[in-house]
């Protein structure tokens, strides 16, 4: 294959793919392709199999059926089912980042973009990967390196931060670290889990325009995976619809947010809601929140939870570990059944609920980070109007509510409860003092 592909090729083409655990049909014929050039999104419920799709791709888990194609500009064709993992990162340059961020935290911004290119530099120079992040650091490392960490730098607009450790950065800092370490390896196609997951308003902004100037200044296609339809509406040429493994939608955001099936598959919402959503979180609610405070850097220090692991080939292969620890063991058959089932469980958990907004009046719950007019509704639905509800809420409520608006592991992260209760004071201190 030496003739030079032309852009029409797709650069990833999905075909047939099943994934099996056990009895739990994780993927069930997968067919999908993603076009050079493009964002494709991959969008479905909590569960529905996107990140085990990314495992899939990058080598990391061996699919039970089905064949995976990824196409490069030169024209060469890589089969990567059939490739461990180090080849899907060194040969074929698939880059991909975690749906929980890794990054190493004690090293500098700098640094981490440095190691990710450690393959290239070992090459040149034969240094080791110590002698490169050790003594004499960055220093020794070769000027087209550091000229590539700037470039990235640059556009990940965190110039002003490279000699900081990366785990000081505040989290939207640290996802675009992450991407932009990925694109030092110059990666053909960038795989990213859930990019736009804890950021706040401004955050997502930087996030889309860092994913656009990759999409029109470098050959790198992008292949996304998100939870929440709003987010990818904004930024995808082409988006894929999974729920329960298997594909339900696939067009352009406008055709895949009018699909009925769509629709009914982000349980709960109607038809005029998502509509709603697709505009709303674009523009109203993010202009309001950018008019608010400046907005400190939300939720608990996602420092803690990263980690230097061992350092592989650019990017770090390795399990989604956060995501096995909620495995769903549910027969393929009975899944959909048994995850309505549990869903409504998780709802009448919510142990503070009220019939009715006290005086009539709800709290605006979308002025907390992570709250958005869909889950507000839902959590309206179940009597939850008030700050001081959610600022209530113990560990079981979380945990429920996080069932209810599948949301594993957000509300933690962003703290809503600690976001609730500032909310809260100052609703009890206009209630009691101004007025
Ligand atoms: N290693 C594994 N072992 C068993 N079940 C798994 C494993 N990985 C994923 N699953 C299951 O496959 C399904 C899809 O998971 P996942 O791909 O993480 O979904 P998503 O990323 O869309 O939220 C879930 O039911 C999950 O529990
Ligand atoms: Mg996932």
């Amino acid at each position: 294959m030496s003739a030079a592909t032309d852009m029409n090729t797709p650069i990833l083409k999905v075909e047939h793919l099943s994934m099996k655990f056990g009895g739990l049909v994780a993927i069930g014929d997968l067919s999908f392709e993603a076009r050079r050039g493009e964002i494709t999104a991959l969008i479905g419920p909590n569960g529905a199999g996107k990140t085990t799709v990314f495992n899939c791709i990058t080598g990391f888990y061996k699919p039970s059926e089905g064949m995976i194609t990824l196409t490069s500009r030169d024209g060469s064709r890589f089969l990567l089912e059939r490739m461990p993992d180090f080849q899907i990162t060194a040969k074929a340059k698939v880059a991909r980042t975690f749906q929980n961020i890794r990054l190493f935290s004690g090293m500098t911004v700098l640094e981490n973009l440095l190691v990710a290119q450690h393959n290239r530099l070992m090459k040149a120079s034969g240094f080791t990967v110590l002698g490169l992040v050790g003594l004499g650091g960055y220093a020794k490392a070769s000027r087209e390196s550091v000229e590539l960490a700037e470039h990235w730098l640059e556009k990940a607009n965190l110039v002003d931060r490279a000699d900081d450790p990366a785990g000081d950065l505040p989290y939207g800092a640290q996802r675009r670290l992450e991407i932009a370490r990925a694109m030092c390896t110059g990666p053909e196609l960038l795989c990213l889990d859930e990019p736009a997951a804890g950021l706040n308003p401004r955050e997502s902004l930087a996030l889309n325009a860092l994913l656009n100037d990759i999409k029109d200044t470098t050959g790198t296609s992008i292949l996304l995976i998100e939870h929440d339809m709003s987010v990818v509406m904004q930024i995808s040429d082409h988006v894929v619809v999974l729920e329960y493994g298997r594909k339900i939608s696939d067009g352009d955001p406008a055709f895949v947010k009018n699909d009925p099936r769509v629709v009914a598959a982000y349980l709960g919402v109607d038809d005029e809601e998502v509509g709603e959503v697709l505009t709303a979180v674009g523009d109203e609610h993010v202009i309001h929140e950018l008019e608010g405070e400046p907005d400190p850097d939300h939720g608990p220090s996602p420092s803690s939870s990263m980690m230097a692991g061992p350092i592989s080939d650019t990017i770090e292969q390795s399990g989604d570990g956060a995501d096995r620890s909620e495995l769903v063991k549910v027969s393929p058959d009975a899944s959909k059944a048994r995850i309505v089932e549990e869903r409504e469980k998780a709802k009448s958990a919510l142990s503070n609920a009220l019939p009715a907004p006290r005086g009539g009046t709800p709290d605006r719950l979308t002025l907390i980070k992570g709250i958005g007019p869909v889950n507000e509704r839902k959590l309206n639905e179940h009597g939850i109007f008030h700050f001081d509800q959610i600022a209530a809420w113990k560990k079981a409520d979380i945990k429920a509510a996080e069932e209810y608006l599948a949301f594993d592991g957000r509300i933690a992260r962003e703290d809503w409860v600690g976001q609730a209760k500032s909310l809260a004071k100052g609703e009890a201190d206009k209630r009691g003092g101004r007025k």
